[in-house]
């Protein structure tokens, strides 16, 4: 399951959907800079590393080589789950993925304060300095960190290379390496109950015949690879990601399931063509309580990008749709949707490799009328207003997916399931056009 947008597009509900028909949910990329907001019975979770199958006391939850692990934020994760009596006990850690170390969060705010108007936006949470130690491969992973002896010879030399950078270059205050080193044995020690050769793990329940989960963090335009570079993150949130970050092959994947919100939402920095300044951006940010889960800033709202759709249709091999945060068009009077973007008087359907030319793409858009009434209570496709239903099948006949999931509010009972999302389609939401693995298949 991967974010078709600029993440935030409502994974974590999916997720926690998904997880009911899930053994193992497997998170394979991203570090903290993830936040999934998760509403169990009224409860509010905010989870960032740990995948909300945690929710589910039967199901195991793996973080994969492809991650990068904040220790003591993972610490307090697991404290606070502890806390609402949320059993910790199935959640597994792969010994090779990379730390997040105290120099990667400073060099990550700092770079950024460096950089200007030319910032990324980041998280500041270490994230792309951690990813960058692990290619240029001076990283500290889960491994290390439990061997004590490695640990100590490996932050005596990474602590003083690193302490040059802070001091020279930021002109910031050197690290303790003992200082460090003191508070990295203690995470250690609670987090080894969980560490474990995870890609096994993985391999065993696929053997089993276990239902595995694969979750993406962020989005697909947020993607190292893929995405709107150099304003992405340092990982590959896509559908091949999956393979990589948890060590699997890519023969072992059956469905690939995308997410994307009912309009489109970002975060941080860069290019975004239906970005709206105006009321109707405001009242999507009020309705959709558009702020990060992990640094509160409020995102940035514009209309449904189905360039940005069918690219991510494409890249990832999807399967089927959930279309999520329907209900908070219910007020809006008429619907854009962005079909082709205009670039220097020339028609384009594709997404420009180029950062700059993006910047100067301006959404082509047609216009649907708006619903007027709440959709939040509906259950099914036959509940929805005709304008509402419409404009799904609108959505699903640009990007050629169909539609398997439509949610309309945080809880759980807030969803309609057109189809099944895991084993196929039961009734798909798209007259014509076909998903990718089923080209004969019609509504
Ligand atoms: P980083 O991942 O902290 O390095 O941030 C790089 C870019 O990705 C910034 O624009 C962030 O706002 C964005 N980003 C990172 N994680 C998320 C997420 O979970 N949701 C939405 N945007 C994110």
């Amino acid at each position: 399951m991967i974010g078709a947008q600029w993440g935030d597009e409502g994974k974590g509900k999916i997720t926690d959907l998904l997880s009911k028909s899930a053994d193992v949910v497997v998170r394979y990329q991203g570090g903290v800079n993830a936040g999934h907001t998760v509403v169990v019975d009224g409860q509010t979770f905010k989870l960032h590393l740990i995948p909300s199958g945690i929710l589910y006391p039967d199901t195991e939850c793996v973080i994969g080589s492809g991650t990068v692990i904040d220790p003591g934020s993972l610490i307090q994760e697991l404290d606070t789950l502890e806390r609402l009596n949320v059993s910790t006990e199935k959640l597994y850690i792969s010994e090779t993925a990379h730390v997040t170390m105290p120099y990667h969060r400073l060099i990550d705010q700092a770079s950024e304060e460096k950089r200007g108007s030319k910032k990324i936006g980041t998280t500041k949470r270490g994230i792309g300095p951690t990813y960058a130690d692990k290619s240029e491969r001076t990283g500290i992973r889960v491994v290390d960190l439990m061997d004590y002896d490695a640990l100590r010879e490996q932050l005596e030399w990474t602590i003083q290379y690193k302490n040059g950078i802070l001091e020279k270059l930021y002109g910031l205050d050197p690290l303790d390496p003992k200082a460090v080193l003191d508070e990295y044995i203690q995470y250690a020690e609670r987090l080894r109950p969980h560490v474990i050769d995870s890609s096994l793990h993985v391999y065993k329940a696929i053997q089993q015949r276990q239902n595995v989960l694969f979750e993406g963090a962020q989005g697909t335009l947020l993607d190292l690879d893929h995405g709107t570079y150099p304003y992405v993150t340092s990982s590959n949130p896509v559908a091949g990601g999956a393979c990589i970050g948890a060590g699997i092959g890519p023969t072992v994947v059956d469905r690939v399931i995308g997410v994307a919100k009912a309009y489109t939402t970002r975060v941080g920095e860069g290019p975004f063509p239906t970005e709206l300044h105006c009321d109707v951006g405001s009242l999507l940010c009020e309705r959709g309580a558009e702020f990060g889960t992990t640094t509160g800033r409020q995102r940035r709202c514009g209309w449904f990008d189905a360039v940005i759709g069918r690219y991510a249709v494409r890249i990832n091999g999807l399967d089927c749709l959930a279309i999520t945060k329907l209900d908070v068009l219910d007020d809006v009077d008429e619907i854009k949707v962005c079909v082709a973007y205009d670039l220097d008087g020339e028609t384009r359907k594709e997404l420009p490799g180029s950062a700059r030319q993006f910047a100067r793409c301006q959404p082509v858009y047609e216009t649907l009328p708006g619903w007027n009434t709440s959709t939040s209570d509906c259950r099914s496709l036959d509940d929805l207003p005709k304008q509402a239903l419409d404009y799904l099948k609108f959505l699903a006949e640009l990007m050629k997916v169909p539609i398997a999931i439509v949610s309309l509010g945080a809880s759980r009972d807030q969803t309609i399931i057109v189809e099944d999302p895991i084993h196929g389609p039961k009734r798909a939401l798209l007259q014509e056009g076909n998903s990718q693995k089923s080209p004969s298949r019609v509504g």
